[in-house]
């Protein structure tokens, strides 16, 4: 893998694209200390900061296509050992988010280049001032890893599962690793896709990748969406009847890039 390191660059994933444009056979490595115009999810800007660990990784493949739920699932697999090992207990909640508590502390991005190459983009809140519903590792270690130990860390845990996912799909091993590793199993959460929200309750995740949700109609998959949990309020003491709530806002620090 050929890595570039850059200071201020609009997105690591834009970079990553020319790159690979320039070398389409080549992995590579692209990281930035911060960027002005990142890329989350549903096109929202992804706030990035001189402190924080942004980086994406160009993963050429040899056959078209990537199974598109699973992979960001992988890669925050990945991350999220990496977080747990430095000590630091979080979840992954799906797709794409590793939580410490309920607060968001990574994303991952991966978008496809022509079928042909897959960008994985990954933003690690490290030492980086973080709003309300966000998390940084410095705010759970007292003595926080460098942002460049973060992404080697990270870079070397997906450089080992990606070829074993790439070969197999989500092996044993990785579906174990996420039921363990995933936010709110198990709970009451709603899951909103474009107008249409389901309600039920999250059992887990499939072999491909697939969020399945128990619902009062059977079960319920999804290849994307946003999971949110919903928290019981009693409207009725004596009945003692229950509604859910809305738990988890939209992460606050994602705005919309069309605003
Ligand atoms: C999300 O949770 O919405 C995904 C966020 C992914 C952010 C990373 S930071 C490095 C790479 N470059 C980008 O522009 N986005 C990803």
């Amino acid at each position: 893998m050929i890595r570039f390191d850059y200071g201020t660059v609009t997105s690591t994933s834009d970079i990553a694209g020319r790159l690979h444009r320039l070398n389409p056979f080549q992995e590579l490595l692209v990281t930035a200390t911060s960027q002005t115009r990142g890329r989350g999810r549903s096109g929202r800007l992804w706030q990035s900061p001189v402190g924080g660990a942004w980086f994406s990784i160009v993963c050429p493949l040899d056959r078209a296509g990537v199974e598109a739920t699973a992979l960001p699932l992988v890669v925050g697999l990945a991350v999220r050992g990496v977080i747990e090992g430095l000590g630091v207990p979080s979840a992954i909640k799906w797709p794409n988010d590793v939580l410490v508590g309920d607060h968001k502390l990574a994303g991952v991005l991966c978008e496809n280049l022509n079928g042909r190459a897959v960008v994985i983009g990954v933003g690690i809140n490290v030492t980086n001032p973080v709003q309300d519903q966000w998390a940084s590792l410095a705010q759970h270690l007292p003595d926080p890893p460098t942002v460049s130990d973060v992404i080697s860390m990270c870079v070397g845990r997906i450089e080992k599962l990606l070829p074993v996912f790439l070969q197999h799909g989500l092996t044993e091993d990785m579906r174990e690793g996420l039921a363990r590793a995933l936010a709110w199993r198990g709970e009451a959460v709603s899951v909103e896709r474009g107008e249409h929200t389901s309600t039920g309750t999250l059992a887990g995740i499939d072999q491909q990748g697939r969020l399945v949700l128990d619902t009062k109609q059977g079960a319920l998959k999804f290849e994307g969406g946003e999971v949110r949990r919903l928290r019981p309020v009693v409207v009725n003491c004596s009945t003692s009847s229950l509604e859910f709530k809305k738990e988890s806002p939209t992460w606050a620090r994602e705005k919309a890039t069309h605003d």
